[in-house]
């Protein structure tokens, strides 16, 4: 089995934490796995969990909105979430729900290798960067962690439940298109894309 077979094998079977038991599918992540941009989200929701794919309910459509306002293919990039089970009712996953799910979060890390990663809202970002994120203070700034660039911004459903915050997260995707290209990445995307 290639090491891919095995990180959704082991997501598939996984009962690390409580919340397999009410998951009508796992969500492991999907995109391109050499993609150079990582997108990390909270958890699955519930059109996540019927479908088994990760954004694709409202918060997901807009996101794809997002990324094509800077010409970024979806499929180009890797997408993932904190924890692959729903959290009832979309709760916040715990502390524990969190760090029983890493392992997984680790080993597509390993395997992605990602140049930059965008954090989704706050719990994307407190649990890759650290606890002493607050994501309204320190959503648009770049913060290095095992030699990655992580950058937080709002995640889109918190877009959704207040319009006004767009203009912040649409500062926050022009400032990941800026670093894209600075470190010569936006090519690495869109390149193939253009020449068809
Ligand atoms: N919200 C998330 O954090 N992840 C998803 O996959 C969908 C909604």
């Amino acid at each position: 089995m290639s090491d891919w077979q095995t990180l959704l094998q082991q997501v598939e079977d996984c009962t690390l934490c409580p919340l397999y038991q009410g998951a009508t599918h796992k969500v492991p992540g999907q995109g391109d796995p050499n993609a150079p941009l990582m997108i990390i989200g909270e958890g699955p929701g519930q059109v996540e969990d019927e479908e088994g794919l990760a954004f694709v309910g409202p918060a997901g459509q807009l996101l794809t909105r997002m990324l094509s306002a800077i010409n970024l293919p979806r499929d180009r990039v890797y997408i993932c979430n904190i924890v692959k089970c729903r959290p009832p009712q979309n709760r916040v996953p715990t502390e524990e729900e969190a760090a029983a799910c890493k392992t997984h979060l680790r080993e597509q890390f390993r395997l992605v290798r990602p140049k930059l990663i965008l954090l989704l809202g706050s719990t994307a970002a407190r649990q890759t960067i650290g606890p002493e994120i607050r994501i309204t203070r320190d959503r648009g700034t770049f913060f290095c962690k095992a030699g990655v660039l992580m950058l937080p911004t709002y995640h889109p459903s918190a877009l959704l439940r207040d319009p006004a915050k767009k203009r912040e997260a649409w500062e926050d995707m022009k400032a990941l298109r800026s670093k894209l290209m600075e470190l010569g990445l936006y090519e690495d995307i869109y390149g193939p894309y253009e020449n068809e």
